[in-house]
């Protein structure tokens, strides 16, 4: 369910609660990608929908989000600095903490959180109960980590970011 939480024509916080599963990392996607398109114009939705896949596909991996019946909530805020996109988990087993790894040139995977560093204005995580907007998606979203990043609203009119 999505939750809109300021009802105006640019919503400033938008809110939703995912299935933890696989397929449904295309639709949170799409999701991201139509909102921040609307908060903030095509080139911060570009970067946001590709950021948000590999905070998804983390929280999905690394996360009691991608057990049987886990969820993951997406919030997006905008302000005149572009958009923020939150992804929520349910917490890592062991308390791991997100941290870009140094991944070898040949390594397939571990650039998750090095893709998302070189598409942001800024990223972080932090517990979901520090998290000032965690309200916007409560009560999923109140507990576990929230990975977020800033994408700044672009001047593209047509055509595509160079
Ligand atoms: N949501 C998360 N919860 C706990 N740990 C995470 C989360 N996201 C990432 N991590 C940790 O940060 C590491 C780096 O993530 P990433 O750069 O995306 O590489 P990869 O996912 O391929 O390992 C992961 O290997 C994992 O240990
Ligand atoms: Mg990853
Ligand atoms: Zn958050």
């Amino acid at each position: 369910m999505t939750r809109q939480v300021a009802a105006i024509s640019a919503p400033p916080v938008l809110a939703h609660t995912f299935p933890g599963t696989a397929a449904q990392a295309a639709v949170a996607r799409h999701w991201v990608q139509a909102a921040a398109a609307r908060m903030a114009g095509p080139d911060a939705a570009d970067l946001a929908e590709l950021a948000v896949s590999e905070l998804f596909t983390n929280a999905l991996r690394h996360s009691r989000s991608g057990r049987p019946g886990g969820t993951i909530t997406v919030i997006i805020t905008c302000g005149p600095d572009g958009v923020t996109v939150h992804v929520h988990d349910q917490g890592a087993a062991g308390g791991v903490v997100p941290r870009p790894r140094d991944a070898g040139d040949e390594a397939e995977s571990g650039r998750g959180l090095l893709i998302v560093q070189e598409l942001s204005a800024a990223w972080g995580t932090r517990p979901g109960a520090e998290c000032s907007d965690a309200d916007a998606g409560r009560p999923a979203a109140g507990s576990g980590r929230c990975a977020w990043f800033a994408c700044p609203p672009g001047n593209r009119e047509g055509g595509r970011r160079t």
